[in-house]
């Protein structure tokens, strides 16, 4: 007589045991390999910072009137319209790096972090500034467009004539 085989409740459990403790490590194992595809991905793109240009289209020379001084707030420069023709100034205190602000009443750049004070071409009035506000390259390009490149500094009085 052939023997039957019973599953036992002891063997029925241990089985499930079994089987879970396979699906505990092979989810363990899921997660690891999840972490480290996820580190990896990390380390291997490039760690590089995205800055905006530091070319200013500042636009048409027309619409800046002779004796004019416009702050562009956004890219931290003075563009302005003098007699003898325009340039640019950053508009980056030179003391610790605040944002200057044109006194029309007063004709002067001002500082409102430590009070340093600069004349209409950058020079330092009074202040803890080190140094006057630097002149930027400034260009017209093909389109008839006002240029200004803030990372390159010039000698101060150079004027572009339009
Ligand atoms: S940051 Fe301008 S005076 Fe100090």
């Amino acid at each position: 007589m052939p023997e039957e085989k019973q599953t036992t409740p002891a063997n029925s459990s241990q089985f499930d045991r079994r089987a879970f403790f396979a699906k505990l490590g092979l989810g363990s194992l899921s997660i690891a390999a999840a972490g480290t595809a996820v580190f990896a991905y990390q380390f291997l793109s490039p760690n590089v910072l995205f800055e905006p240009s530091p070319t200013v289209n500042a636009g048409k020379p027309g619409s800046y009137p002779v004796d004019s001084v416009t702050l562009d707030v956004n890219s931290g420069i003075y563009l302005i319209h003098a007699k003898e023709g325009f340039f640019a100034l950053s508009a980056v205190c030179t003391h610790l790096g605040c944002l200057t602000a044109w006194k029309p009443e007063l004709g002067i750049i001002a500082c409102p972090c430590h009070g340093s004070k600069f004349n209409r071409e950058g020079d330092k009035i009074e202040g803890p500034a080190p140094k006057p506000l630097p002149w930027l390259r400034t260009w017209v390009n093909d389109e008839g467009d006002l240029m200004v490149d803030r990372s390159t500094s010039i000698r101060p009085m150079q004027f572009v004539r339009v």
